[in-house]
């Protein structure tokens, strides 16, 4: 099972990138977690849509089309989502077969505040309604405190956090294979 991974955020120490590094360490046997980088992608322009799609957005659209399943990190930037995750969704929505349709989605978000992104995490939920993602409803994932859960460089170090993953990866696979039953 291949799981792309997208973090709302392009911070080098970012708490939402970090959860993502450790998803990746402890998925299942049977899934892999590639991380996908949208620091390069542009700021949407339909004039620029029509004279090609960006090597960036392409490159993260195929990423989207071809894997199982998509696992989205978030920070909460003023009670939604940061821009660049925004933009790099608009992107990819315009896509040919709009990849985001009926593909199986997680999401999961770190904050230093007590909410853990969570007013976000609604506004992204609602970003896929329109294009028919199919959004994983519970558990969610609402890291709060994330300054004391990660370290200096990001990394997750919080073990009841690492603990929590590891079963909620779980989840997310079980999500994946009933997501494909229903499409199939
Ligand atoms: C924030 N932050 C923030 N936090 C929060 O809990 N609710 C919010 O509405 C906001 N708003 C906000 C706006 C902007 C422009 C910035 C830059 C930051 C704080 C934010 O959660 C914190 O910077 C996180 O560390 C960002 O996530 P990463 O970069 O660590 O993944």
């Amino acid at each position: 099972m291949k799981i792309i991974a997208i973090s709302g955020s392009l911070r080098q120490a970012s708490f939402n990138s970090g959860l993502l590094r450790a998803a990746q360490e402890l998925a299942p046997d049977d899934m892999k977690i590639a991380i996908e980088d949208i620091s390069e992608i542009p700021l949407y322009n339909a004039d620029e849509q029509a004279m090609g799609f960006p090597a960036s957005v392409q490159q993260l659209s195929e990423q989207v089309r071809v894997a199982d399943g998509v696992l989205i990190a978030t920070p909460e930037y003023n009670y939604s989502i940061p821009g660049g995750l925004k933009n790099a969704i608009d992107w990819v929505s315009r896509a040919d077969n709009q990849p985001f349709n009926g593909k199986p989605i997680a999401i999961m978000g770190a904050s230093m505040g007590n909410l853990g992104t969570a007013r976000a995490q609604y506004h992204l939920r609602q970003i896929f309604v329109f294009l028919n993602g199919m959004v994983m409803n519970r558990p969610e994932v609402f890291v709060g405190a994330a300054h004391d859960k990660h370290d200096d460089a990001g990394t997750l170090i919080h073990q009841d956090t690492r603990d929590f993953l590891v079963e909620y990866l779980k989840t997310v696979r079980d999500w994946v294979e009933k997501v494909r039953r229903m499409n199939a």
